[in-house]
């Protein structure tokens, strides 16, 4: 009999080559696992399709309690709350499934990569928990007519944060109603029906309904503030124009006015022409016809200035529905900011006055989401300023900073290896496609990339002045780097998978030679001294530098002569990159009789992350967080 453990790791062992367990026990086991997994994807799709009727149902209900109540605020009713409850109970049992079935862990998880790779090739940003959380506080603000300003440190999405939220918005909106008229329809035609029949009829149109949201263009208007932007610039704009002042009928259609109106000419004269001779009468109809034609050419051959109202993209997004980002909010004086301030006080349906244009119903679908870089006592952002209170009082304001991530210990050691959020992303962005990977001598790649997203989450820790003070009451400070998702993607492409350079010597290309600031360029090498990166036995040394000392350069840190070599790349099989990037997940307990005999259950069985780096010796524990702080503090 073999053990469980044993026929797992060999699967896995295939999953990475692409080749088949040669014994007959492991290609069953495979199998089975195979037949598993597309269960627990069925299931899972279930549970999602009964997620979006119920969501429908809940939007519905509290639609109808809005539209019922006086003032347009919705109320709590039996009815909403029971599908609330519904929609708590299917998360519920999702989670559920995650955490015991190890092949809906592994489903669950596997879709969430592949996901985000193919949103970070559509540069959409990838929806990481913090991410979502904001997403949700957006859509919760905008629904409830509240504008949003968001606010946070250089680099970390706000402005994409912005434009999806703003785009899942308008989606949102479409897909509700899209599914409320099909429903609607369908219940007409099929009064008394259960709520079983009306899901299973749910699930077969929800897929048409959501392919046309995806084909549908949600563009939401966008402006970038600037100090010099007016009013005029975000309502309307008035120029003058050189107008041909014409009709706009086709020549046959003026022939036929200018006859009509000489017809009524002579109706109107026909007794004073019957008086007169054929000849007379002649010369006078001909006369006449000259008269008005001239007077025709005369009218429509002037030229002149008009003055033509150029409408912006508020007073569009107004008019429109649609939502509209202000970039940069805060970098817009004052005084024309406040210009805003009719219209953020009021709902769609609602009129807003506007100075200079007069009063604009809002339309439905209309929001707002302003963004902005906060100054801090370390850090300042040129050009900003500080919203005045009642102006921000408006809005609903969002922190919005750097995702996540422990700054302590190894990988190995991560209790929840989900929560750090930026390895998270600095791994997909290394993923193939299908949500493998392939790296130099995986062991140490791997706990590199680890480091470097600890070495990026500590930077952007100082940088938000949000690091520990260390023993010494030092408190570490950058004032104008950091190593932002910009830049860490920008140093995982100059690395590019160790072809021509490895992560120290991509980290000072990619990033660190164009820090400007001495300070912060020194701090952030010895920094990443303390993480590992330029060791003194690769032919590294980084002296230690005080405040006001000039920033180091390559000369000064390089002790040899650089030589790389280069590893050649090895496969990691999306099992692999499930299992670093959310952990070993729930461990298989039972499995179907056809296995009773052959296979043996045993003791924790999946592998882990310490696994898949555990071959190689070198790698080291961290420093804790705070005794890097303390090093760093004493060496100034
Ligand atoms: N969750 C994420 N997934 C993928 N990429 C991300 C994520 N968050 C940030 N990024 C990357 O960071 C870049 C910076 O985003 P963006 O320009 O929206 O930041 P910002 O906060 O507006 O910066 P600034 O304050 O400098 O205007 C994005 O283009 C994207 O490449
Ligand atoms: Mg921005």
């Amino acid at each position: 009999m073999e053990k469980l453990s044993v026929v797992e790791q060999r699967r896995r062992a295939c999953l990475r080559s692409g080749d088949e367990d040669h014994t007959e026990v492991g290609k069953a086991y495979a199998e089975y696992v195979r037949r598993s997994q597309k269960q627990a994807a069925n299931r899972l799709d279930e549970i999602a399709m009964e997620q979006a009727y119920e969501q429908l149902l809940l939007q519905m209900e509290q639609e109808s309690s809005r539209s019922y109540s006086v003032n347009g605020i919705r109320r709590s009713t039996a009815a909403s709350r029971r599908h609330a409850g519904r929609l708590l109970g299917l998360r519920k049992q999702e989670e559920a499934m995650a955490a015991i079935d190890p092949d809906a862990f592994y489903v669950l998880h596997a879709r969430q990569i592949l996901q985000d790779i193919n949103d970070e090739r559509d540069g959409r940003l990838v929806k990481v928990p913090y991410l979502q959380r904001a997403m949700k506080q957006i859509s919760d603000s905008l629904s409830a007519g509240i504008p949003v300003y968001l606010v946070g440190h250089l680099g970390s999405g706000k402005t994409q944060l912005a434009l999806e939220a703003s785009q899942e918005q308008m989606q949102h909106r479409l897909r509700m109603s899209l599914l409320q008229k099909s429903l609607l329809a369908w219940r007409d035609a099929h009064p008394g029906a259960s709520r079983s029949d009306e899901l299973a009829w749910f699930c077969q149109v929800y897929p048409d309904i959501e392919k046309q949201v995806q084909n549908t263009p949600c563009h939401p208007y966008f402006i970038s503030g600037s100090h010099n932007l007016t009013a005029q610039d975000m309502f309307a704009e008035k120029t003058l124009k050189l107008a041909h002042a014409g009709s706009t009928e086709s020549y046959g259609e003026q022939l036929n006015g200018l006859l009509n109106d000489f017809e009524q000419f002579l109706k109107a004269n026909k007794e004073r022409l019957d008086a007169m001779n054929p000849q007379q009468q002649m010369e006078l109809m001909l006369a006449g016809w000259k008269t008005y034609s001239s007077m025709y050419i005369n009218e429509n051959s002037g030229f002149g200035t008009v003055v033509e109202k150029v409408e912006k993209e508020v007073l569009k997004a107004l008019k429109e529905g649609r939502p509209i980002i202000i970039d940069e909010i805060n970098t817009i004086a004052m005084p024309n900011l406040i210009a805003l301030n009719d219209i953020l006080q009021h709902h769609a349906g609602q009129s807003a006055y506007i100075t200079g244009i007069g009063t604009v119903k809002i339309a439905d679908g209309f929001c707002l989401i302003g963004t902005g870089n906060l100054s801090t006592g370390t850090v300042s952002y040129e050009g900003t300023n500080v919203l005045n209170p009642a102006f921000q009082s408006r809005f609903t304001t969002i922190a919005y900073n750097y995702v996540p991530q422990s700054t302590e210990g190894t990988l190995a050691q991560q209790k929840d290896p989900g929560q750090n959020e930026l390895f998270r992303l600095v791994m997909e962005h290394l993923c193939n496609d299908d949500g493998s990977l392939d790296l130099p001598v995986p062991s140490l790649s791997i706990d590199a990339l680890w480091r470097f997203a600890q070495l990026a989450r500590m930077s952007q820790l100082i940088f938000e002045g949000r690091s520990s003070v260390s023993e010494n009451g030092d408190v570490p400070v950058l004032n104008e780097a950091v190593l932002s998702i910009r830049s860490i993607i920008h140093v995982l492409d100059t690395w590019n998978f160790g072809e021509e350079m490895d992560l120290s010597m991509a980290l000072w290309y990619g990033f660190l030679s164009s820090v400007t600031n001495n300070d912060d360029r020194n701090l952030l090498l010895s920094l990443a001294v303390r993480y590992g990166f330029f060791a003194d036995n690769d032919g590294w040394h980084v002296p230690a530098r005080s405040k006001g000392e000039a920033g180091l350069t390559m000369e000064d840190i390089r002790t040899a002569a650089y030589s790389h070599e280069i590893a050649p790349l090895e496969h990691l099989s999306r099992q692999d990159v499930v299992t670093l990037l959310f952990g070993k997940g729930p461990a298989r307990k039972s499995l179907p009789d056809e296995f009773a005999g052959k296979i043996e259950i045993d003791e924790d069985v999946d592998m882990q992350a310490k696994d898949l780096m555990a071959q190689d010796g070198k790698i080291r524990d961290l420093e804790h967080g705070a005794a890097i702080l303390d090093s760093l503090g004493m060496q100034k």
